[in-house]
């Protein structure tokens, strides 16, 4: 099969493509034919090294996908060949072909293509572990999603609209922004053209009741001061680059609740608010919510793809197509 393969680390344009065996499914395993992949924020520090768990070299970077089952091992019980599923990995995905534990896989909601499947699992359960697994959102909450306009940040405006808050959604630029309104967000902040927490406070009267940050840098402590007493913060990455150090005061004084959410442990620590995620949003994506997917490449380009990530010029979902459906 045909692979993206990382053989040094580095940059977007250190990927190469080549030939390499064919996976096979060994006991609990299935292999998958992949349609499409989808990038995330994470892949772009793991050719480069950079991310919290190491991949040793060689190896097929990708985190996400969608696709065909084409094989299952022994003692394989939910799927079997021919059902179509997405599934999120540490790497692998940029590929023709994967195998991964049946439990890293789900059946693709009816409603979603191959495309927008293949970037609905990641961003879309970070979002609602965010929102509802520990931002118990209400209806009618003041909600700023950070990096609003990325993977991370569209699902979350998405999602929150959805489930009834009132979305400010920050981004770099006005344009940006914008995107962000045209999906449903009430408000928007172009913070490296505001100042995000004087407009925040202006916004909402009282302060926000929650904030999710999957950026940090220098817009987390702004937009911490910018929660109203009792209102959450929760942490979801660092796409900024920089690990932010927070004065504990400001989260006692208004008594915040700061909390983290990490997708890769969520799953095991919590499976019975994994289980609800995927019921809560296979419902919602009958109705008609979808990833929004900007880019769509071929494995050929996959290192223009990694390119748009790491320049920070995507918005949404960026996708490789592996095959046409
Ligand atoms: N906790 C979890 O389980 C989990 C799951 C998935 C992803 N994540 C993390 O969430 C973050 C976002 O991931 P993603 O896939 O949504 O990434 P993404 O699509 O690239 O979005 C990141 C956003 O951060 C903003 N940003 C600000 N400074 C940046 C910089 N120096 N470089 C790049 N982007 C910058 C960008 O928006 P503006 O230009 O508009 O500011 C960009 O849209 C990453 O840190 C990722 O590791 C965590």
């Amino acid at each position: 099969m045909r692979a993206a393969r990382v053989e040094a680390y580095g940059g977007p344009d250190r990927v190469v493509i080549r030939e390499i065996p064919d996976p096979e499914a060994r006991a609990g395993q299935l292999v998958v034919d992949i349609e499409a992949a989808a990038l995330n924020f994470p892949d772009v520090l793991t050719i480069a090294d950079k991310y919290q768990i190491s991949t040793a070299l060689p190896f097929t970077p990708g985190s996400e996908f969608a696709g065909r089952v084409s094989a299952v091992g022994e003692n394989v019980t939910a799927f079997r060949v021919g059902d179509r599923v997405m599934g999120s990995t540490g790497a692998g995905a940029f590929a023709e072909k994967i195998c991964v534990p049946e439990d890293a896989v789900s059946a693709i909601p009816d409603g979603l293509d191959m495309i927008h499947a293949a970037g609905f699992r990641v961003t879309y359960l970070t979002a609602y572990h965010s929102l509802v697994t520990v931002g118990d959102v209400a209806s009618g909450d003041w909600v700023v999603v950070l990096g609003a306009a990325g993977g991370v940040g569209t699902a979350t405006v998405d999602l929150a609209a959805r489930l009834g808050a009132r979305v400010i959604a920050a981004a770099s630029t006005a344009e940006r922004v914008q995107t962000c309104l045209d999906l449903g967000a009430h408000e928007g902040i172009a913070y490296d053209e505001e100042d995000l927490k004087s407009r925040i406070k202006e916004i909402t009267g009282g302060g926000a009741d929650l904030v999710v940050d999957p950026v940090g840098g220098r817009y987390t402590e702004q937009a911490l001061r910018a929660i109203r007493w009792g209102g959450a913060f929760v942490t979801v990455g660092f796409a900024a680059g920089e690990i932010p150090r927070i004065p504990l005061n400001l989260v006692l004084l208004k008594n915040v609740l700061v909390r983290g959410v990490e997708l890769r442990t969520m799953g095991t620590h919590r499976p019975d608010a994994t289980r609800q995620a995927t019921r809560a949003m296979s419902d919602l994506v009958a109705r008609g919510m979808a990833p929004l997917v900007t880019d769509v490449f071929t494995l050929d380009d996959v290192s223009k793809a990694l390119g748009l990530v790491a320049e920070r010029k995507a918005t949404g979902k960026v996708v490789i197509e592996m095959r046409v459906t």
